[in-house]
């Protein structure tokens, strides 16, 4: 159990994702691989009136203990069980939108994961998705490991596709020097806020958004 505790988002990146939720007023809010639900938690204390985190997580426990304290705390999150891939399709074929997608799962399947939502129309034009764990220690840069090509191979997939704004920054992991076109790596999160900055003023106002965190 002990090695589980790693894969909770760290506090400066939940704090990141209350800002982006708070600046781009999302409502309807999506989470791939929720756990124990400390960013969904996080997520719905901001999201704006009226708004509902769902999660998705496989392990029937986490989904219990996330319903049953979003219950006792009045929050409005709702975990679905099961496989994403799977919980996924069956959000699309219900016709659901979510204008915050967090993706936080299976590092392999993250193409998966978007080829389905932007395939669905999942992701109304304003809406962003902010994905977790881009540079993957590193291993998406050298291409060192099966996991690491996987992240690189959705990395630049998503910059190359016209139909979203793309940037990539640096959570709150630790440092890792990136060399390629996109956002510069930024040590504090409050210099990282800045960065972002940039890409808050959307260059393309009708497309929706991607933020990678690293
Ligand atoms: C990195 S953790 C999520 C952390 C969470 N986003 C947070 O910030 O606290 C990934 C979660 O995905 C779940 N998971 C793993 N494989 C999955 C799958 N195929 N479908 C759905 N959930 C899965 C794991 O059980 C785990 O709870």
């Amino acid at each position: 159990m002990r090695s589980k505790y790693g894969m909770l988002s760290p506090p400066g990146q939940v704090r990141l994702l209350q800002f982006l939720v708070q600046q781009f007023n999302s409502k309807n809010i999506l989470e791939v691989g929720t756990f124990t639900g400390y960013a969904a938690f996080g997520m719905a204390e901001v999201m704006a009136p009226g708004g509902k985190v769902t999660g998705i997580e496989l392990e029937t426990f986490f989904c219990d203990f996330v319903n049953d304290r979003a219950k006792k705390n009045n929050l409005n999150v709702e975990v679905k069980e099961g496989e994403a891939i799977s919980v996924l399709q069956s959000l699309a074929r219900e016709g659901n939108q979510f204008d915050f997608i967090y993706i936080d799962c299976v590092k392999e399947e993250y193409y998966d994961y978007y080829k389905i939502i932007m395939e669905n129309n999942m992701l109304p034009p304003q809406g962003i998705i902010v994905c977790d764990n881009v540079l993957w220690r590193g291993t998406s840069v050298t291409r060192s490991n099966d996991t690491g090509r996987k992240v690189d191979d959705f990395n630049t997939a998503i910059s190359q596709d016209k139909r979203v704004s793309s940037a990539r920054s640096q959570g709150a992991k630790g440092a890792a020097p990136l060399t390629n076109s996109w956002l510069r790596p930024c040590l504090l999160p409050g210099f990282c806020c800045l960065c972002l900055k940039q890409f808050w003023s959307r260059p393309y106002p009708n497309l929706p958004s991607l933020l990678g965190i690293c």
